[in-house]
């Protein structure tokens, strides 16, 4: 007998992959994708991570190929707390900090720890869209709080914790978000972080794009507003260093750390070991910040061309965001109502992009997507807006 496979409900149903099935549609090398989200290959350290690597292999070879905590590797949890402290404000000690295989990990383990069946969730609408995927693997009900053009609204988020007390959690990206590229100013900010007290829900508040600013003025963490504990903070090296080594961390309340650090233990033991010890060598020989400035100087020179071919080649009815940092930017077209068959006439076109659907929790907005320029040459990004401005025309005067 042939086996039938009786998958748990946590496992999403076929054909549920839409962004798979558009990357997949997209990797064709004749296209030119605005659709994919990763950092630019040519600034990886490969050099430094070299020699890191030797260093580690020659000083602490026994001990870094040695099973770990899965807290992680002491000497690189104190070197988050200094660099949260210095640039986010947040002020934590050893109990407070943990590594997580990338910064997916920390909201896979938010989610498992606090999401019941059927529990609530408040996301900012849209959200990053492998969020959703994880707390509806734990079967999250969401309710997307509206945006404007600076982040999640804190008079629609207060009204969703009125109207929904039994809320179990927020997540919110307040900086570059994934996908608008939308920041949150620093009063509200503020505001979210005494929200959470009031209504005594905890805040994930997910940053790993904060570093990569090219305009404007850093804003501090919803996290160092937080008295009373209900923040969660949670960054990544996946977007400063490189993402490949799967390396991110989570800073809040002991008690929440502890519990994590259990259910980290089930998942996968403890984060490659090897690799935080290269991370913490990396940083002693490094000029991290000066490398950051180099990242952001080039995605600020890429989203500026492609601020510029918007204007040049798309129809002026199009809206889109103007980032200060981070890798994304978010484009409204009026008058669409299938993104993704907008999405399919650009192909046609050789040119593609992630519609808007998939990152909305509630109803999605039509005629929206999301654009990715950190991973394209400067020269393709002019070539791939013209296209696109052309199937654009091309679809909506049909
Ligand atoms: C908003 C957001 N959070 C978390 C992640 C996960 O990053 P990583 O697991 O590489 O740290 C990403 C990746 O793109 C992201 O955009």
């Amino acid at each position: 007998m042939i086996m039938t496979f009786h998958f748990s409900k946590r496992v999403p149903a076929d054909g549920t992959d839409a962004v798979g099935a558009i990357l997949k549609a997209a990797a064709d090398p004749k296209v030119i994708s605005f659709a994919g989200g990763l950092p630019a290959p040519e600034l990886f350290p490969v050099e430094g991570m070299k020699k890191a690597t030797d260093k580690v292999y020659e000083e602490h070879g026994r001990e870094a190929l040695q099973y770990g905590a899965a807290a992680g590797v002491t000497e690189l949890r104190q070197l988050i707390l200094k660099r949260v402290a210095e640039k986010e404000g947040v002020h934590a000690n050893l109990e407070n900090v943990m590594v997580t295989t990338g910064s997916e990990q920390a909201i896979d383990l938010v989610g498992k720890a606090f999401v019941n069946p059927g529990d609530t969730v408040l996301v900012e609408d849209p959200t990053y869209l492998c969020a959703l995927d994880v707390f509806r693997s734990y079967g999250a009900k969401f309710v997307g709080v509206p945006m404007d053009e600076d982040g999640m609204r804190m008079d629609a988020l207060e009204d969703a914790l009125k109207a929904h007390p039994e809320a179990k959690l927020v997540y919110t990206v307040p900086n570059f978000q994934n996908p608008t590229g939308r920041t949150m100013p620093a009063d509200r900010r503020k505001k979210f972080a005494e929200l959470a007290a009031k209504y005594d829900v905890p805040v994930l508040e997910d940053n790993p794009y904060g570093d990569i600013r090219f305009a404007g003025q850093h804003v501090p963490s919803v996290k160092s507003f937080d008295k009373t504990g209900h923040v969660f903070y949670m960054s990544t090296f996946s977007k400063i260093l490189a993402p490949g080594f799967r390396l991110g961390w989570l800073v809040a309340d002991p008690e929440v750390v502890k519990k994590l650090t259990v259910l980290k233990q089930s998942a996968d033991l403890h984060t490659d070991n090897l690799v935080q010890y290269v991370v913490a060598e990396f940083f002693k020989e490094n000029d991290v910040d000066a490398h950051v400035k180099e990242i952001s100087a080039l995605y600020g020179k890429r989203k500026q061309l492609m601020v510029e071919g918007l204007q040049k080649y798309f129809p002026k009815s199009v809206k889109y965001t103007n980032p200060e940092g981070g890798m994304f930017l978010w484009v409204t077209v009026p008058g669409v109502d299938d993104t993704v068959a907008l999405f399919k006439e650009c192909l046609k076109h050789n040119v593609a992009f992630v519609p808007g659907d998939p990152f909305f929790a509630g109803k999605p907005q039509p005629g929206t997507f999301r654009l990715n320029y950190s991973n394209m040459a400067e020269d393709k990004i002019q070539v791939g807006l013209k296209q696109l401005g052309a199937a654009l025309d091309e679809a909506l005067n049909k």
